[in-house]
């Protein structure tokens, strides 16, 4: 029997109520972490191993979450392959976007050296937790790294010059998948030979391409990364925005836990879904915001879930907001902590 319910769940044993954490919960609405930013910027905090690690713990103790997750960006990818990113305030911005160079995939060459940092974090942070949390690793999906790699930051949040691409530059596009996907492999093995409990990835532009699409020409680069995963053991989480219809294409092979975003019915997505994969979400990051009576009702619905569907990790279906009031996190965590009892 597992005390921790998210080890419980990712490997498929009974719980007395859904794990919770939240995506983005490390760092954004957190007073601690806002405080040292007012004195480092986040690239620099990510990159100092003890400021990192305690970032990543911060949740636990600050809001009561059920899972740590590694404090870290996908976008460590496309800079350990070269590609600029300046971390501005408005988000990362890219002064050379690939899609500007007659042949990308020659521009890059990876520096395994530049992730040393993740090493040194996921170290100490094995150092500092308790033995019953768990600790989630992640990475950026193959389209959402090559989105940011050739399109730049795109505000639209559509891509349509990147999908372009795809379509025009089918053979440039599949070799940087490839340079993506490699590096991501040895990414994998890095944070697995450092102590990761399970593997998450974003795949957070899933819904600028169609899915026959994702399903032909990146899923087969999201399957490499997965079996880098399964080489360790480790239960693996697929979080493909806005995927939709999609979701019904996913096998056992793909992904133990499907997360699903904030316009996918719950029960619409367990009807898609794979019996053997599990669910995690889906509420509206947005709900956050409401009176907690209103939040409260949402809850009800998930316990609900949960009871009929036991394969069941509580998320939202995005990000949480930066400006969220953190007494509603707070509110979520004990609430479901109530319902055990
Ligand atoms: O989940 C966590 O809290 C762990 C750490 C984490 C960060 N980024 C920290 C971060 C994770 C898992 C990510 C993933 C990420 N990064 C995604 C996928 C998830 C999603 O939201 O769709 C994407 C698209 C990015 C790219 C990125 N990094 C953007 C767009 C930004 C700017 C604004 C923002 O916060 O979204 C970042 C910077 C970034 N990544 C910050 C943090 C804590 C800095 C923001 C701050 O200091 O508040």
């Amino acid at each position: 029997m597992y005390s921790n319910p998210f080890f419980a769940v990712i490997n498929h044993q009974p719980a007395c109520r859904p794990p919770v954490w939240m995506m983005r919960q490390a760092g954004r609405v957190l007073p601690r972490y806002r405080q040292l930013t007012k004195m480092l910027p986040f690239r620099t905090i990510m990159s100092y191993a003890n400021l990192a690690a305690e970032v990543t713990l911060m949740p636990i103790d600050d809001m009561g979450m059920d899972a740590a997750i590694l404090f870290s960006d996908i976008l460590v990818i496309p800079e350990a392959l070269g590609v600029k990113v300046e971390w501005t305030n408005e988000g990362p911005a890219f002064p050379h976007p690939l899609m500007d160079v007659e042949h990308p995939a020659a521009e890059l060459s990876f520096s395994p050296s530049h992730l040393n940092h993740v090493a040194d974090t996921l170290d100490e942070i094995m150092g500092q937790k308790r033995a019953d949390t768990p600790v989630i690793g992640f990475c950026g999906g193959p389209l959402t790294c090559l989105c940011y790699m050739l399109g730049g930051r795109d505000k639209t949040m559509q891509f349509t010059d990147v999908v372009r691409y795809l379509y025009t530059h089918r053979e440039e596009s599949l070799q940087l998948l490839d340079a993506i996907t490699s590096a991501s492999e040895t990414y994998v093995h890095l944070q697995a030979a450092h102590g990761i409990d399970t593997f998450q990835i974003f795949e957070s532009f899933a819904g600028v391409i169609s899915a026959e699409l994702y399903q032909d020409m990146i899923m087969p680069f999201v399957r490499r990364i997965t079996a880098a995963v399964r080489q360790h053991g480790l239960p693996i989480i697929f979080f493909p925005k806005g995927f939709g219809a999609g979701l019904q294409m996913l096998t056992p092979e793909d992904c133990d836990f499907v997360s699903i975003d904030w316009q996918t019915p719950l029960l619409v997505a367990r009807h898609l879904v794979n019996p053997a994969i599990g669910i995690q979400g889906n509420m509206d990051p947005r709900i956050l915001f409401a009176p907690q009576a209103v939040i409260e009702q949402h809850l009800q619905q998930y316990l609900a879930f949960f009871r009929e569907h036991p394969n069941y990790i509580f998320n939202l279906g995005h990000g949480v907001h930066k400006d969220t009031p953190l007494e509603n996190v707070q509110f979520v965590t004990e609430w479901f902590r109530q319902a055990q009892k």
